[in-house]
């Protein structure tokens, strides 16, 4: 491939395994010990706010001690020497790619962000957040963790759309293609003859529509495939 233009770059929670914070879906991941639907829906926010701001407070916790890896820095490295737009898309809510020096659309939303309920104002979050918390803007007392949850609607969508609409390479790195709309973008694409490749440490529930594979661990694979693509050595 060598013609340049805009690649567009999907990345899920694989992608910062290696940088110490758990999957999803991963033997050992996050769903393996705790509900969706206690913890991850409006439903379980009106139903019980502190379980829910106990599971974000925990995970906002571990992302603040985390640091990027090899291959959030290669990621960033391709968006600042690719001659074309890199457009990073992640459904990662830990802030690893900003914390690299890239720049994402965050479509599942961001630990760090704090969103009242009741004006939709949003602000940068405390490390724990409880219930009592006040909005800043509306003064009421219902604030939520600014994250996207099952049943809503992701965010910059129609900005994502258009980005998949011009590409040229598509590429789904760290996820296991579970959750829709982010599932659905390599399909989409893919209808329209545009390549894809999906670099992920074993095959996921859409890797057949995909022209091409790596197998193997973020932190390795992508260094030396952002490496080749700029022809230069991963260092
Ligand atoms: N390198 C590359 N891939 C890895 C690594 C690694 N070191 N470790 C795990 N993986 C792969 C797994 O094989 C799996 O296919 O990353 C994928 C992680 O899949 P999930 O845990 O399902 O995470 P993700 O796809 O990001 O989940 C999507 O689901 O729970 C919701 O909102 C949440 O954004 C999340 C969405």
């Amino acid at each position: 491939m060598k013609t340049c233009g805009k690649i567009v770059i999907l990345t899920g929670a694989g992608v910062s395994a290696e940088s110490g914070l758990g999957t999803f879906r991963d033997t050992d991941g996050l769903w393996a010990n705790t509900r969706i639907e206690e913890v991850a829906t409006p439903q379980a926010f009106a139903r019980d706010p502190a379980k829910v701001h106990a599971f974000y407070n925990m995970r906002r916790r571990a992302a603040a001690a985390a640091r990027p890896n090899a291959a959030h820095f290669a990621l960033a490295r391709l968006q600042e020497h690719w001659p074309a737009p890199v457009i990073l898309i992640t459904q990662n809510v830990d802030g690893l790619h900003a914390a690299a020096g890239g720049a994402a659309l965050q479509m599942h939303g961001a630990l760090s962000g704090a969103l009242c309920a009741e004006c939709g104002h949003r602000w940068s979050a405390p490390v724990e957040m409880t219930p009592r918390d006040l909005c800043p803007r509306c003064g009421a007392a219902a604030t939520r963790p600014d994250i996207v949850w099952f049943g809503e609607m992701p965010l910059h969508m129609a900005e994502i759309e258009a980005h998949l609409g011009d590409c040229m390479l598509f590429v789904a790195i760290g996820t296991s293609g579970a959750v829709y709309p982010a599932a659905g973008f390599g399909a989409g694409v893919a209808r329209r003859g545009i390549e894809t490749l999906e670099i992920n440490a074993a095959a996921t529930d859409v890797s057949a529509i995909f022209d091409r594979h790596i197998i193997g661990r973020a932190s390795q694979v992508v260094p030396a495939w952002v490496a080749q693509l700029l022809d230069r050595d991963p260092a």
